[in-house]
């Protein structure tokens, strides 16, 4: 089992990685001496595929265990949702001595430690991320949070879980497209490392989808010790931290306007691609450079696709985004992998060609 250790202003915490250790999970509280009460939600289909194996880290140690089943998807990743968990924690006398477990992919992880960061003004929270995507990128750095009024993420908190624990043994049941969302955050952070990551990331890209387990582990650990110091020089996004928003302010607004029809991780696909033509467009990506970085979003083209989509509408989506100033929206474009820009502003008309041109690929 590996340890990376995240060291975030608020709190230091580990993120363990490896195959079969869900099981320790009883141990791994004992040992940080986390509290007795414990209430655990998961997501149904997790719930469906390991029933044995989450009845398993229920140790008679636990003074109190309630398990609950979340049905995960972002129009359930709501105010409603977050009451329905309060409703449950009081009804079953829960109080701040609480430790509350998340074991899901990232809309569980996010709603869940919403909840626990709000529930008695924050109780502890263990976070056990059971996709890829949410292995690699959403159960590590503390950002929690619901959709609220069609617009991704708007309501949420800063909110470091007591540890993570990755066992990569719960990937096997995943389909073949939330795997691809996986490597949708994994390409993003291809574009954050260095050129020898980024190649890296290439050629384990076939690998990684067919669940090799070595080369998956590799880049697991790579992209969470990655995320690990991005957290640890700025948790709460006022500067560095914004390079993780790559290709999601284009991918969320796209969301929205597909009605989440699209994926998250294949929207953030999608949305690097656009914010690689944009990255053209304002002078900073050479051509030749384009066209060679554009290969690996576009690798995986054929196993996404948009419904017909409005750019204008797209545009709109964007301009309300929490990250833009005045309707102004800002952007993190890049030159290379690992030499990143950030809060760049564009025209409106740049902006909806790179829309054009990054969707044009997948529809
Ligand atoms: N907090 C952050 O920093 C951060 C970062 C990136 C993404 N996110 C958020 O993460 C969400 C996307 O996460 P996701 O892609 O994990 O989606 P998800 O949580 O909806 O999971 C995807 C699907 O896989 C199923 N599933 C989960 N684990 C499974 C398993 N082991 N076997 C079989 N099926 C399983 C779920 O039931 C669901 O249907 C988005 O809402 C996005 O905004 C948050």
């Amino acid at each position: 089992m590996k340890k990376i250790e995240v060291k975030a202003t608020s709190k230091n915490y580990p993120v363990y990685v490896g195959q079969n250790i869900f099981e320790q999970i009883p141990v791994l509280i004992e040992k940080k001496s986390l509290h007795k009460n414990v209430f655990i939600v998961v997501d149904e289909n997790v719930l469906g595929y390991h029933l044995k194996r989450i009845k398993n880290i229920i140790s008679e140690k636990m003074s109190k265990v309630v398990v609950v089943e979340y049905i995960a998807n972002e129009k359930s990743k709501s105010s409603k949702s977050v009451e329905e968990l309060y409703e449950c924690l009081i009804k079953n006398n829960f109080g701040r001595d609480t430790l509350i477990i998340a074991i899901g992919g990232g809309i569980t992880g996010d709603i869940v430690g919403f909840a626990a960061s709000t529930f008695g003004r924050g109780v502890q929270f263990v976070q056990v991320p059971t996709t890829l995507l949410a292995a690699v990128d959403s159960s590590v750095g503390g950002k929690t949070g619901i959709n609220y009024r069609k617009t991704k993420n708007l309501i949420g908190s800063f909110y470091q879980p007591e540890f993570v624990l990755i066992d990569t043994t719960f990937f096997k049941t995943l389909k073949e497209e939330e795997v691809v969302c996986g490597i949708g955050e994994i390409m993003k952070y291809a574009f954050l490392g260095d050129e020898k990551f980024y190649y890296a990331v290439c050629a384990s890209l076939q690998n990684i989808l067919k669940q090799k387990h070595q080369q998956t582990q590799n880049i697991i650990e790579a992209c969470v010790n990655m995320k690990a110091s991005v957290v640890k020089a700025d948790e709460t996004e006022s500067g560095l931290r914004k390079i993780l928003n790559l290709g999601h302010t284009f991918a969320h607004a796209l969301e929205v306007e597909q009605d989440h029809k699209i994926k998250h991780g294949h929207a953030v696909i999608v949305g690097l691609t656009c914010a690689l033509y944009l990255s053209y467009f304002k002078g900073i990506l050479s051509a030749q450079k384009l066209i060679e970085y554009i290969e690996l979003p576009l690798s995986l083209q054929n196993r996404i696709s948009i419904d017909k989509c409005n750019i204008e509408t797209v545009y709109k989506i964007m301009q309300r985004d929490k990250k833009s100033r005045e309707g102004k929206i800002k952007f993190v474009l890049l030159s290379s992998p690992g030499v990143l820009y950030l809060d760049l502003e564009a025209e409106k008309e740049t902006v909806i060609t790179a829309l054009e041109d990054g969707i044009s690929h997948f529809i």
